[in-house]
């Protein structure tokens, strides 16, 4: 299975998705950089979910806030207090753990040779410690379970502490005028804090939502798994504030909506699933991960989070300003529901974690015979809306004004669609190098386009050719690359 991520990551970095970054430096871990492919796939997962969330709802506004925040924002959310990940040092290796994935990879050892019992036994357990800050449990926990360093073989580990994610640095060129100020570890609290400007000036009416994509930053420690966890990373998130008692209609509404669009975008829904939170952070009522089955399991894409008022109310207080809507809807008794402060549903996305599923799911072998020979041909079966190029275009040769004639196609659809034009090599290992970046439609420009300005074109997925007037492209390739 860690052979197909290895596969995929040596994909992505050989046709221009995903590279180490200052790789030249030999990489800064936990980093990446999109290369040009990588760059429109990523663009247009963020294109996809801002329409979907933006245009397609009324009631739904974006904006774009700061990366930095004034401090107190963060003393507000929790995040300074209780950001933190358990962490245990291995004395042997030197190695330093997270000690609540050492136990969920124990617990996945567990279900894995069939022991679901025992799997889920071990999670309420950790979660309960970890829920009473009982630190000393977590590392009695993990000697108990006889958990080994993955490098040293050894279980000889320290004790378990906490250590906050948030990265920080100084604003103020004077030592004494200078503050602390921290990289949001999340886009959601920008949200938080405009909320009362978003509904004043937008004159939202509850129930509404503010979406956003950002960049967050956390000082992961355990950096695993390729772009699955990285230290500077993007968020799509959408707050949804809601009146106090809807919030669970809302929560249910937002998880099925939230998993039904991935499998829109392409994902099979026997790939997804729901993992429901049993144990809940301070804020929330209820909390689901929509997990995909990556190369190495089952893991999360997106939260979904019944935040309740914790986050307006906490902002309320330290900031001293109301927080408060006016809801003049009439209520059972026939009078205005009045002031309070919104209840919250967040759905939480990375768009990162959403590439890597989406390059996962995309990347497929399969064994093809040409003329009678049998290969391995590997291709991205992107959906076409997020496919990076749309279509390339082919003239058969380099000569006879089939270069001019293709090149006036590309001329005329290249306004509407991000495409490809090449001439080199033969016309096999074109098609070829288009199925490895997933380009849906090759359209090769012949002797017989000459005569009657008709061309074919070539599906990724199935390899069948058909023709087809120069004049109908535009409108193929449209309907194919709409959602
Ligand atoms: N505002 C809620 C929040 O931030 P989260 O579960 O911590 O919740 C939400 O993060 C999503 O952000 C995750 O489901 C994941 O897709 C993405 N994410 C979180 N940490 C990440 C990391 N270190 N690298 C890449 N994506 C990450």
């Amino acid at each position: 299975e860690n052979t197909q991520l290895k596969d995929i990551i040596s994909h992505a970095k050989e046709y221009g998705f995903v590279f180490p970054s200052s790789e030249i430096y030999d990489g800064l871990q936990a980093v990446y950089d999109y290369g040009q492919m990588g760059v429109e796939l990523k663009n247009n997962l963020k294109q996809v979910w801002w329409k979907s969330m933006t245009q397609l709802h009324q009631n739904i506004v974006g904006i774009d806030s700061a990366i930095f925040m004034q401090p107190d924002t963060w003393k507000a959310s929790g995040h300074i207090d209780s950001f933190n990940d358990p962490m245990i040092d291995n004395k042997d290796s030197k190695k330093r753990y997270r000690a609540d994935v050492l136990i969920e990879d124990k617990a996945a050892e567990y279900e894995k040779a069939g022991d679901k019992e025992k799997a889920d036994a071990l999670l309420k357990l950790m979660g309960h410690l970890l829920e009473k800050e009982d630190l000393t449990g977590v590392q009695e926990l993990i000697i108990a379970e006889g958990i080994k360093c993955p490098i040293s073989g050894t279980s000889n580990w320290t004790e378990v502490r906490q250590f906050n994610l948030m990265f920080s640095t100084q604003v103020g060129s004077v030592a004494e005028d200078s503050t602390t100020i921290y990289l949001r570890p999340e886009t959601a609290q920008g949200i938080f804090v405009n909320f009362l400007n978003v509904q004043k000036t937008g004159r939202m009416k509850i129930p509404f939502g503010i979406a956003q994509i950002g960049k967050a930053f956390r000082n992961e420690i355990v950096a695993r798994q390729f772009i699955f966890r990285m230290r500077e990373f993007e968020q799509m998130e959408m707050q949804f504030f809601v009146r106090p008692g809807t919030e669970m209609e809302w929560y249910n509404k937002w998880r099925e909506s939230r998993k039904k669009w991935h499998e829109v975008v392409g994902v099979p829904s026997e790939k997804l699933r729901f993992h429901d939170h049993e144990k809940l952070a301070h804020y929330a009522n209820a909390a689901v991960d929509i997990e995909f089955e990556f190369p190495f399991g089952f893991k999360e894409v997106e939260g979904i989070h019944s935040r309740t008022d914790f986050d307006l109310k906490q902002h309320q207080e330290l900031s001293r300003k109301k927080m408060q809507y006016f809801d003049n809807d009439l209520n059972e008794e026939g009078k205005p529901y009045g002031n309070y402060i919104p209840y919250v549903v967040e759905t939480s996305v990375g768009a990162d974690r959403l590439f890597l599923m989406t390059l996962c799911n995309a990347y497929q072998e399969e064994e093809i015979t040409e003329n009678e020979q049998t290969k391995t041909r590997t291709f991205l079966k992107f959906h076409p809306a997020i496919a990076p190029v749309k279509a390339a275009i082919f003239p058969l040769v380099r000569k006879d004004g089939l270069p001019e004639k293709a090149m006036e196609i590309f001329d005329d659809l290249k306004y509407d669609f991000n495409m490809i034009y090449e001439e080199r090599d033969a016309i096999g290992k074109r098609y070829t190098r288009q199925d490895l970046i997933g380009t849906p439609f090759c359209i090769a420009v012949d002797y017989q386009t000459m005569e009657d300005n008709t061309v074919t074109v070539r599906e990724r997925d199935s390899r069948e050719q058909k023709r087809m007037n120069i004049s109908e492209l535009r409108q193929y390739i449209g309907d194919a690359v709409s959602m």
